[in-house]
């Protein structure tokens, strides 16, 4: 490999940015963004007071739920290095479109708001960062507010993540108290100032030895940072880089995204203790990023991102090599030479189009309905097929009913390449069309996201009808025919868009019951794709 390709890929950061809605994702985004010049104002420009919206924030659904549906990259170079930021849908009940993102990731960026710790509704998403192993950096926000104790908070990331958290520094008060944090490295205090409540911040540097700490800090606080620094160095988990590149120790970052405090001095950190883009697995091994051949995977599809464009892009990470726009290039699963259509990278709603990519980067390309999610496109002869992306099991079933039959054409092609999306599963009744089509979803907001752009995208209004199944599996054996299965009467035999056979459960004694009377059955509930 030419080694300026080399030195370009060296430089790359990938990680996708996670959070509670509302724990300031957005604002941490645009404090990175505002650092490296790519935006000139943030925080307001989000302000629903001001009625902007983040450059992230595009999607309509988005803006009128105040969650974000589905993820955006940027890209940006701050002090030498190219950094991809993915952002991700900050519901749980979009935790697949999540993992999905974190698929295309080599680390991710958990935000967490100081004041409520983990929050029970958004576990699921988090649990997803642990299960694919990368590694995973906290940032608690909000300092300046009122903030549990940062004890709890620690502990509260340890039990729900189940890894262990190493503090690289240390907030001294919270709220009106605020006085900046320790720096455990350095050994130094980044001291915060409200400037005439103005929220602007004056940083200066102190130390714990300084003579003027109690004067400075107050007198109480300075005995407590004492002590909590005596504590934590004492015990606490260690240091230790090989863990955290593993996703098995977070470092935790404590700062104040709007007030712009800890925010220069985590990304440093950041950087210097992320990887490049890291080798990816394929069927037959291992894919290193410097290899010089182009390869990458398709993790995410998203339709009728501009209305009025009525497109599809395929967004891809690269995993190998170098992507250049005149290239042809092989995919793998359509078995076909072709050249990428309308190469681009996103900021939010502007696109541009580019000329060349690196390993680490992501492109959207137009797709003309070709490709599915975890596809594989390389150099042509290179013929290598990365590992799929599971379908998670929906938790949630509803039969679809359509409310102006004459639309029915509509109907399946908004279903089904929201399907294709992975936004929704549909399945059918066995050997069944689309006369009969059951919608499954992870969590239920997806419901309302799907009745939602059928109607705004494909101008089709839908009744969905609750079905009272509760789990699904898939018949791992394609071979058997789910009519000879001996099941109780209120499980459902259907079969996915692929034509895989499901079973739906009303509860999980039907499952064991199945596989009691049914010798040799296997049922899983992921589909590898
Ligand atoms: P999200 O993307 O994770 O959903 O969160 P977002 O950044 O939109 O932040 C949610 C709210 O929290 C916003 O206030 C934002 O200004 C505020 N916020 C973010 N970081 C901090 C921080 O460090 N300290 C304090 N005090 N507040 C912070 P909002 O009133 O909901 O919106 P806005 O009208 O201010 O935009």
């Amino acid at each position: 490999m030419a080694n300026n390709n080399r030195e370009l890929i060296e430089k790359r950061r990938t990680f996708a940015i996670i959070s509670h809605p509302d724990a300031g994702k957005t604002t941490l985004t645009e404090k990175l963004l505002l650092y490296t010049g790519t935006i000139q104002l943030a925080g307001s420009v989000k302000g629903k007071k001001t009625d902007k919206h983040a450059v992230s924030d595009w999607m309509e659904i988005e803006k009128q739920r105040g969650i974000s549906v589905t993820s955006s990259v940027m890209q940006f170079n701050y002090n030498g290095y190219c950094i991809n930021i993915i952002d991700t849908p900050g519901h749980q009940d979009f935790s697949e479109d999540t993992y999905r993102t974190l698929m295309a990731a080599d680390s991710a960026v958990m935000v967490i708001d100081a004041s409520k710790g983990v929050e029970a509704q958004t576990r699921k998403l988090f649990k997803v960062c642990v299960m694919r192993n990368i590694p995973i950096f906290t940032f608690i926000n909000k300092m300046d507010r009122e903030a549990r104790s940062p004890y709890e908070l620690l502990e509260d990331i340890e039990n729900v993540l189940g890894i262990n958290t190493c503090p690289m520094n240390w907030p001294i008060g919270c709220g009106r108290d605020f006085k900046g944090v320790y720096d455990f490295s350095k050994k130094e205090i980044l001291a915060f100032t409200a400037n005439n409540g103005q929220r602007e911040v004056e940083m200066d540097e102190l130390t714990i030895d300084s003579p003027d700490l109690d004067d400075r800090l107050g007198e109480t606080l300075a005995q407590t940072l004492r002590d909590d620094i005596e504590l934590l160095e004492g015990a606490g988990d260690e240091f230790d880089l090989e863990k955290v590149q593993s996703g098995k120790l977070t470092p935790v970052f404590f700062g104040s995204a709007l007030t712009n405090f800890g925010v220069e001095p985590f990304l440093a950190e950041f950087l210097r203790m992320t990887t490049p883009p890291l080798p990816r697995k394929t069927v037959t091994g291992e894919v290193d990023p410097f290899d010089d051949s182009f390869s990458a995977f398709v993790f995410k599809i998203q339709a009728n991102m501009n209305k009025a464009h009525r497109d599809r892009i395929a967004f891809m990470r690269i995993c190998s090599g170098k992507y250049d726009k005149t290239m042809e290039v092989y995919h793998v699963q359509g078995n076909k030479k072709m050249r990428l259509s309308q190469p681009q990278q996103l900021m939010a709603q502007d696109r541009e189009v580019i000329n060349e990519a690196y390993a680490g980067d992501i492109i959207g390309v137009f797709d003309p309905g070709i490709f599915s999610i975890g596809d594989t496109v390389c150099s042509p002869g290179k013929k290598l097929q990365f590992e799929g992306i599971p379908t998670f099991a929906p938790e949630h079933f509803a039969r679809v009913r359509l409310k102006d039959t004459m639309k029915r054409k509509q109907f399946v092609k908004g279903i089904t390449q929201i399907a294709q999306e992975g936004a929704i599963q549909i399945f059918q009744t066995l050997g069944g069309g689309m006369e009969e089509v059951i919608v499954g979803v992870v969590g239920v907001l997806q419901f309302e996201v799907l009745e939602y752009r059928l109607n705004n995208e494909y101008n089709v209004d839908i009744v969905l009808e609750n079905m009272p199944y509760e789990l699904i599996r898939w018949i791992e054996d394609d071979s058997i025919d789910p009519k000879t299965l001996n099941l109780t009467t209120d499980t459902k035999r259907i079969q996915d868009l692929k034509g895989k056979h499901l079973l739906l459960f009303t509860s999980e004694w039907n499952i064991t019951w199945a596989l009691e009377h049914n010798e040799g059955l296997v049922l899983t509930d992921f589909s590898k794709n």
